[in-house]
């Protein structure tokens, strides 16, 4: 064994590996350097990063304005407390106010997409009680501390769970999922009932504070509400006096297009949480935005919430930077024309993989839905599966695209083709057509049942 090998190992043997059991984690790949789309291990082989990571480096690797603003910070005024004024914050909040809804007047800056939606919770119980219930969905991850833990609808909230680790107080209503639609209904029919069920929801349980929503679910599937869905919400929140959340942590930044993806169906929420994208990666960051009426509301009332590291200058430095970069990118047209040939190449792919059940996605958010049996929609593992120390078939078909250079990650049934908003359609075929090798492993073990792949973003068409 190397040195560097033997390194690795202690690594591993001495700290903790993110929702895994320990024992999984042995030798993970060292990586050394980073650049643009790629990223490079310990002997120089290149991955083409089809995820942007966790979904979060949308300007890619080694943005050089983005560094300089966080190198200088770092040479001016690297901490001070967060009772002071800084100029990284002072710049932070006016370019935060620039770019989003003129509705959100007030921030809270942290450093990981939990805490934004930590504080988020804690200002609606305060602010609407006595009402405290909080509904969320299913399909859906909101962090991992306990309030955020609770809303997550995803299996981690289950470890959280046998851990007593919630908080009371949340309901989940059905996901806006017309691929797997709760109702068994199809969209227009269907008059969107996973929208309207949540005035029943409200109605009966009593006590809402919130509902709070994935604008376009991330990890659990790159969702897409149809354009009816938030208008509803609004409505319904509107008429109970219950705020809406908006959890644009992975959703925000241009990810889908837009700034931030609520923008797609014009409806304001009454907070927005936001992490990654935020500083493109650059420093641990997170901000929540309110409205004015929840900012009026601590005028008098406490906000009792605060971390050590709260508006930390080198967090907050690239804020400016990386909105600067991104509106940049957006204007040059790159990202709006890479985005239709990468759903081209998708909906190429889906035809020809008959383990490919559902494609959908928007902007650089896609997923690739793969299921044992296209006619049945039968999928190859369970939500369940996931933690089950099951080697899933995500898994499998990602693996195998690492093997051939190209980063993608995978949930329990779906691939996140999120890549960074500098890739180019040549990059993007470089990625596919690899990709198209590792999803054989999937078509090996699907039947062939000659049913049709479904776009199910492509709502009536
Ligand atoms: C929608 C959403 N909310 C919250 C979080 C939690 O963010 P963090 O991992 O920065 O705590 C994530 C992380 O993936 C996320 O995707």
């Amino acid at each position: 064994m190397s040195e560097t090998a033997k390194r690795i190992t202690e690594f591993a043997a001495h700290s903790y590996h993110t929702w895994s059991r320990q024992k999984a984690w042995k030798s993970p790949m060292l990586i050394k350097d980073a650049e643009g789309i790629y990223f490079i291990d310990d002997k120089g082989k290149r991955y083409i990063d089809l995820s942007s990571q966790l979904m979060c480096s949308n300007l890619g690797h080694k943005n050089k304005a983005v560094i300089e603003a966080i190198v200088k910070q770092a040479e001016k005024l690297p901490y001070i407390a967060p009772g002071f004024a800084t100029e990284a914050a002072i710049e932070a909040i006016e370019a935060l106010r620039a770019v989003m809804p003129k509705e959100m007047t007030k921030f809270f800056i942290s450093t990981s997409g939990t805490e934004a939606n930590e504080a988020a919770i804690k200002m609606v119980r305060q602010a609407c009680h006595p009402a405290y219930k909080v509904i969320s969905r299913y399909r859906s991850y909101h962090g991992s501390t306990a309030a955020s833990i609770s809303l997550t609808g995803d299996p981690r909230r289950w470890y959280a769970e046998t851990a007593r680790f919630t908080v009371p107080g949340v309901r989940f209503a059905p996901d806006s999922y017309c691929y797997r639609c709760p109702f068994e209904l199809t969209y227009p029919q269907c008059r969107v009932q996973c929208a309207g069920y949540l005035d029943y929801m409200i109605r009966e349980e009593g006590n809402v504070a919130a509902i709070i929503v994935e604008p376009i679910v991330g990890t659990n599937g790159r969702l897409i509400p149809p354009p009816e869905y938030y208008p509803i919400l609004r409505r319904i929140c509107d008429e109970h006096n219950v705020m809406l959340i908006a959890d644009e942590v992975m959703s925000g930044w241009f990810r889908t297009g837009t700034a931030f993806a609520m923008e797609h169906w014009k409806v304001t929420p009454d907070i927005i949480t936001t992490a990654k994208g935020a500083s493109a990666a650059y420093s641990p960051l997170a901000i929540t935005a309110t409205s004015d009426k929840i900012a009026q509301f601590f005028e008098e009332e406490v906000f009792c919430h605060g971390h050590t590291y709260a508006f930390h200058p080198l967090s907050a430095a690239p804020i400016p930077a990386a909105i600067k970069e991104l509106k940049k990118l957006m204007a040059s047209g790159l990202p709006q024309r890479v985005s239709a040939h990468m759903k081209n190449r998708l909906y190429e792919l889906a035809e020809k993989h008959i383990c490919i059940g559902d494609v959908r996605g928007i902007g650089h958010f896609w997923a690739l839905e793969l299921v044992k049996n296209r006619k049945s929609k039968e999928p190859f593992d369970s939500k369940a599966d996931k933690f089950s120390g099951k080697t899933l078939m995500t898994g499998r078909v990602s693996g195998d695209a690492m093997q051939r250079g190209v980063y993608i990650s995978p949930w329990y049934d779906t691939l996140v083709i999120a890549p960074p908003l500098i890739i180019t359609e040549t990059q993007v075929d470089e990625a596919l057509s690899a990709i198209d090798k590792s999803l054989e492993i999937a078509d090996k073990e699907a039947a062939d049942t000659g049913a049709t792949v479904s776009h199910s973003t492509e709502y009536g068409k």
